[in-house]
Formats: structure tokens, sequence, C-alpha cells
């Protein structure tokens, strides 16, 4: 059995390093094919280095550009692989622009797709990241889905019952799989930025929809600028905020200490010891709740809601004074509440399986 995996974005690298490890315990063939959509070495490499994911056999440099430039390179080069190669199945991950150029291409061609992270939803249709959840979704012939809220939303879009599989949160397998590698490295890690475990916040904001409109990004600032008064704000910035901010010539507080990206195991590190969160990420969102950390989400809405309704995370959106007034808040929920719904941590193994079952 021969599957293609359809890698682009850093949210990606993760779940990948999680199912590729599952393939190789199940010997199962794979070819691992990276869009170029992040290429940034800290957005990118980092990643493989860190969590020994296999070099790629196809690197498609797509690059950045518009969704519809980024999406269409990327279904163009993925095609011309799918046409040079047979496989039994093409695996995405997620819901980026990657993502569903994988799916497109796959589907046209009669190669089965199979979706990791399927069912999820904001019903926010303005986000780049639904219409690619929903069109990914529909053209998959297996979804495995993280939670059973995702099942329901599933259903509820008329999805076919059999296509869909609850196997629980690939990343929550990677935060249990790569806890002693993480929690290592803290105490260096906060000797380096001299700050005391939980006595500081952790930051990050990536989603068009607050970068991109300088008000609501205002608003954000003057929210981490109030909670600094608190904590220092430690916040590494993806690349399209950081040029937001240089091009707005906007410039926070000195005490929200702006950093470059930064890999997955200092994420994680310097997340276990926060005080709290702020951020717009899905990822950190959830990993944020699977170490019970307080959590404003910079958002209206949230496609984990198993977050919000175990008491972690608090739905803020850019509204300055709801950001300061959760960074008050002390204590989130018990880890315990939260892992439950996220599976038991071997999801990705049950991915591996599935495949072969259905596969080969
Ligand atoms: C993408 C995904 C989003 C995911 C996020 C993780 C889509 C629609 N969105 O958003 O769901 O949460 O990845 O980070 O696919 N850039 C660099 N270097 C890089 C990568 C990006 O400088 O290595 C800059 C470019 O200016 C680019 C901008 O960041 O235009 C945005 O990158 P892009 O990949 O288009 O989307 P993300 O915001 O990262």
């Amino acid at each position: 059995m021969k599957v293609a995996s359809i890698v682009g974005a850093r949210p990606q690298f993760i779940k990948a390093a999680m199912v590729s490890a599952a393939f190789a315990r199940a010997e199962i063939s794979e070819s691992l094919i990276h869009t170029g959509q992040h290429y940034d070495f800290a957005m990118s490499e980092l990643f493989f280095e860190q969590l020994g994911l296999p070099k790629p056999q196809h690197s498609l440099g797509v690059g950045s550009a518009s969704h519809g430039a980024q999406t269409g390179r990327a279904l163009e080069a993925i095609e011309a692989v799918l046409q040079a190669e047979s496989f039994d199945c093409v695996l995405v991950y997620g819901d980026t622009n990657s993502t569903l150029a994988g799916a497109l291409a796959a589907a046209k061609m009669h190669v089965p797709v199979a979706h990791v992270e399927a069912g999820l939803r904001s019903f926010n249709r303005r986000m780049p990241e639904e219409i690619n959840r929903v069109l990914t979704d529909h053209v998959s012939e297996m979804l495995f889905v993280p939670t059973e809220g995702a099942v329901k939303n599933l259903r509820d879009e008329g999805i076919d019952e059999k296509k869909i599989h609850v196997v629980g949160d690939v990343m929550y397998d990677a935060a249990l799989s790569f806890a002693s590698l993480y929690r290592d490295r803290s105490a260096a890690l906060l000797e380096g930025e001299n700050l005391r475990g939980n006595d500081y916040f952790l930051a990050t904001v990536h989603r068009a929809e607050n970068t991109d409109d300088e008000t609501v990004l205002r608003n954000i600032i003057a929210g981490m600028n109030a909670t600094s008064e608190i904590a220092p704000v430690l916040w590494p910035l993806h690349p399209r905020t950081r040029a937001r901010l240089e091009t707005l010539n906007l410039q926070p507080a000195d005490a929200v200490r702006l950093r470059e990206p930064i890999g997955y195991f200092e994420m994680q590190s310097l997340l276990v010891n926060a005080r709290g969160v702020l951020t717009d990420s899905g990822g950190l969102q959830k990993e944020a709740a699977f170490h019970g950390v307080p959590t404003s989400t910079l958002r209206d809405e949230t496609e984990w809601p198993e977050t919000v309704t175990c008491g972690c995370n608090t739905l803020t959106g850019a509204d300055t004074d709801r950001i300061v007034a959760n960074a008050m808040r002390c204590h989130g929920a018990q880890p315990e509440l939260v892992t439950r719904a996220f599976g038991d941590g071997h999801a990705s193994d049950k991915i591996a399986q599935l495949l072969l079952q259905n596969f080969s």
C-alpha cells in the first residue's frame, strides 16, 4: 500500500510527524509531498529536524501568493506528481490552501482522499480555512475525525456515515509523545528569557482577519499591552504579522517581547509554564487546553468548542477589555477534563490501521 501525504504549512508538519511514524510502524509506504506554502527555515525545516520527519520526496516550492494563485500552483504541481506515480490514497491534513489543493488534485484523478482533522467548523465562511475544510471534507472518501462535535458537523452536512472515523486528535498524540523532550527544555528557555514559571503570557497572532484590518490589529495590541502590565507577554511573530507591524509602524509596549518564530519544542515548553495564552491559532488553543493553561482566543468563534466548554478557553475576539479581563483569570480547567475529548493519544496508529483495512 502506498500513500501520498500532502503537507505545506507549519501545523501540518506536527500532525504529519505523528502519522508518518505510525505509517513506519505499520509498514505503509509513504511519499511526502511538501507544497512549499511555508518555506522559511523557522516555519518549515526546523519542524522537520525537530520532529524527525523524513525529507519530502517532492518539494513543490509554491511559496506565498494570493489564495487563488497559491492554491492553483499547488494543485497543478500535485497533479503532476500524481500523474507520474500511482498511489492508493492521498492523505491531507487540516484546512490550509495546501489541503484543498491536494484534495482537489486527487479527487479529480479518482485517487481516494483521506482527510485528517475532518469535520471541524467555525461556521464563518469568511475564513479561507472554513472554505478549505468544507470542500475537502466533501471530496474525501475517509474522514478522520478528532472529536464528537466534528462528527455531528459532518452528519449535519449529509456526509455518508460509512466515511466517518472518529480517531482522536493527532496533535494530542504529539503533545503526549514528545512531552519529555519539551519539558526538558523548560529551565534553559525560561532562564534565557529571564522569566519565571507561571509569570508570563504566551501570544501568537497570524489570522488574516486579525492582521489585515488595522483597527482590529491595534485593538489586539492594546490588549497585549494592558496584559503585559500583569506579566510580560512573549510573542513569537508569524512573518505576516511582523510585516503588518512594520508596515503600520506599530510598536507594542516593552513588556510585550517580540520574537522570531520558534520550534515545536520551544513552543510547548513555553506553553506548559505560561500563566496564560493569547492566540488566534486553533492548534495552540487546543494545546493550551491539554495543559490546562487559561486561554484568550482572539476570535469570535472556534473550531474546538470543547476547549471552551471545559472552561479553559474564552473567546475574547479582538476586544481589548475582554482580552485584559480574561488575562486576570488565574486557573484553567483541569487538563483531564479536556484531554478526554481528544482521544487516547493513539489517533495516528488508528489512522494507519484504518487505511490498511481500506486500501490493502
Ligand atoms: C496558513 C493557513 C492557516 C494556518 C497557518 C499556520 C491557509 C489559508 N491558511 O496561514 O490555516 O493556521 O498557515 O501558520 O492556508 N510567510 C513567510 N514565510 C513563510 C510562510 C509565510 O514570510 O515561510 C508570509 C508570507 O508573506 C505569506 C504570509 O506569511 O504571504 C502568510 O502565509 P500563508 O501560508 O499564505 O498563510 P498563513 O497565514 O501562514
